[in-house]
């Protein structure tokens, strides 16, 4: 075989490899690895282009022309092996972004307004539909608007029950709502306003307590009323109105006097226990009664230390304890679970 002949064959059997390899390349980066193998600048046909002006004149047409057709040849096997493998990898892509809409939907478990929450806005709701307007005052107070304007001087012994949470300054967490009675009045006689004043506050309340019906966290809401010729017939008007409302039904209530700072006369009220029908149980500690409540007829003491007269106005006010009234409705026996939160519980009273 002349050499020719044998350059010719080796040089086929180089291109069908090279093509073979390239038909099999099967990632973008491994084809072009191959390219630059074969095509670079250092690469295989580059090489044998540099060898043929070695080779004897007459032999140089010839291998010339051969390596230039190879060349062609694997640039079009490497551009069709490309486009091939481009649509490859964007018909992987499309699969693996494939939604089956059969497929049933993924559930998010819904979620819901807190029983407090909801006896709250509830119970709210009822004044506001009889008039009262919606007041809220601070969480941290001062001393002043917690008790002293109440009625409650530093020395009075109603200091010591309310189990007060201090801060170091002297302000201290409210122990109740009934400061936001002293704020709204105040406000109302700054503005240059006479009552009648009917104000609804519901609220975040704290006390060092803690037992079935003790949370030192809890909720109140406040509701009074200032005007001319008020009596404790409007304070049993508007509180059996209200509790035969959220309950919707009757149950057992009791009146108890009772002695606040900030009112005089005083009740508690308390509604029969509906764990034990009024039996005695642990929830009402064997009384039969669960507290609620506490009202009166506002202290004379309280309008002057905002400035309204006494002699021309009188007023009423209580203040709920939330939790308890969710408890009774809902047969909760144990309060502390409203703060525990416990998904199950949560779940079963969700509104
Ligand atoms: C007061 O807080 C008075 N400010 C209520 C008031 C307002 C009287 C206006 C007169 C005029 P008392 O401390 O009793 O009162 O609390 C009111 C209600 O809050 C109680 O009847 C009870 O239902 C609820 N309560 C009291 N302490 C707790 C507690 N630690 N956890 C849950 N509820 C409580
Ligand atoms: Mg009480």
């Amino acid at each position: 075989m002349s050499d020719l002949a044998d350059m010719k064959e080796r040089l086929e059997r180089f291109g069908h490899e090279a093509v073979e390899r390239i038909h099999q390349a099967d990632s973008l980066q491994s084809l072009e690895q191959l390219r630059i193998r074969y095509l670079g600048k250092k690469g295989a046909l580059t090489e044998m282009l540099k060898g043929v002006g070695r080779l004897p004149a007459e032999e140089r047409p010839l291998i010339g022309s051969a390596v230039n057709r190879l060349k062609h040849e694997l640039a079009e096997a490497l551009r069709e092996r490309e486009s091939l493998l481009q649509v490859r990898l964007e018909e992987e892509r499309i699969a693996a972004e494939r939604i089956d809409v059969t497929l049933p939907g993924r559930r998010h478990p819904r979620g819901a307004v807190h029983p407090v929450q909801k006896g709250l806005d509830e119970m709210t709701a009822i004044f506001q539909q009889l008039g009262f307007l919606v007041a809220e005052g601070p969480e941290v107070e001062d001393e002043f608007h917690n008790f002293d304007a109440l009625n409650i001087p530093p020395e009075h012994p109603a200091r010591a029950m309310h189990d007060t949470f201090f801060f170091a300054d002297g302000h201290l967490l409210r122990t109740h709502t009934s400061p936001v009675q002293i704020r709204t009045m105040q406000s109302m006689v700054k503005r240059g306003e006479e009552p009648p004043l009917a104000v609804v506050a519901p609220g975040r309340v704290f006390r060092c307590d803690y037992d079935m019906t003790h949370s030192p966290m809890f909720h109140q809401v406040e509701v009074f009323q200032v005007d001319r010729k008020l009596s404790m017939a409007h304070l049993k008007g508007v509180l059996s109105f209200f509790l035969s409302s959220y309950f919707g039904r009757d149950l057992p209530i009791r009146l108890r006097p009772s002695y606040f700072p900030f009112t005089e006369p005083s009740a508690e009220v308390d509604i029969g226990c509906v764990f034990c029908e009024g039996k005695g149980c642990r929830v009402c500690k064997q009384t039969g009664w669960l507290e609620v409540l506490g009202s009166g007829m506002i202290h004379p003491n309280v309008l002057k230390a905002v400035g309204i007269d006494h002699r021309r106005y009188s007023g009423f006010a209580f203040g709920l304890g939330v939790e308890r009234l969710v408890m009774l409705k809902h047969g909760i026996p144990d309060l502390r679970l409203f703060f525990e939160n416990d998904v199950r519980f949560l779940r079963r009273m969700g509104a």
